[in-house]
């Protein structure tokens, strides 16, 4: 087993390769990316693989959204993964905090067909989501894990009544079910804080699928 498979997901290496053996390939361009990442990158962990990429380009397929918004850009594995299930019509925008990796990201976009429906922001989402002219369909909650309930509260006001949010890590190795987390662990009381307000909130339905790291999904209600 290639070790850029061992990197999310299902611990046990015989079902891994079930798993792998029995979905869809990874594209090549997609391949090439996640390797491009594990080699340049200093946090390469932080980028979606092939089966969470899958996931979410399935996810893109079975609800068709015309917009979609990603928080936390990376190298633009899951933007590129989502833009592949998208129609034609569709636009994803995804915001990357971090100018630095604005050469790497436009590099890989630019090998992609796929790349025509997507718009790259560079800054913080937290002050471009609230410019943002479009109504979202579908959103990926991806950037900085103590900042999940902001991203949230901002990125609910751009969505559409029956649109969906997916958070992604919000099982956080199952850290969340720990009690004494110390005050200066901000990413796993965050994902604490984050879980716990979407599941007080009447104004959505959730699942929290534990899959991969825990994918908290969010169906926006009537308002
Ligand atoms: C887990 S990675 C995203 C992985 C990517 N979504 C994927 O599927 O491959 C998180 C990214 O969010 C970015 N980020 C953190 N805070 C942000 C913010 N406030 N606005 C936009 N991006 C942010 C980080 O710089 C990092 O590149």
């Amino acid at each position: 087993m290639s070790n850029f498979f061992k990197h999310k997901g299902i611990t046990h290496p015989l079902l891994d390769q079930y798993v792998l053996n029995h979905t869809s390939q990874e594209s090549p361009l997609l391949s090439q990316l996640f390797r491009d990442t594990y080699v340049r990158m200093h946090h390469p962990r932080r980028t979606s693989d092939h089966l969470i990429g899958k996931f979410l380009e399935m996810i893109c397929r079975m609800i068709n959204p015309l917009k979609v918004l990603e928080i936390g850009t990376f190298t633009g594995y899951g933007a590129l993964a989502m833009a592949a299930g998208l129609s034609e019509k569709a636009e994803l925008h995804t915001i990357e905090i971090n100018d630095e990796m604005q050469p790497f990201i436009e590099k890989w976009f630019k090998e992609s067909p796929d790349s025509i429906k997507i718009h790259l922001h560079i800054g913080d989402a937290l002050r471009i989501i609230p410019e943002l002219q479009d109504t979202f369909d579908l959103v990926f909650i991806d950037g900085e894990k103590n900042q999940y309930i902001d991203y949230y509260e901002a990125a609910l006001k751009k969505t559409r009544t029956g649109g969906f949010l997916i958070a992604d890590n919000t099982l956080w190795s199952g850290k969340v079910l720990e009690n004494d987390i110390p005050e200066n662990d901000h990413f796993t009381n965050g994902l604490k804080r984050f879980n716990d307000h979407v599941q007080a909130d009447p104004r959505v339905d959730n699942l929290l699928l534990p899959v991969f790291d825990g994918m908290m999904i969010i169906r926006v209600n009537d308002r």
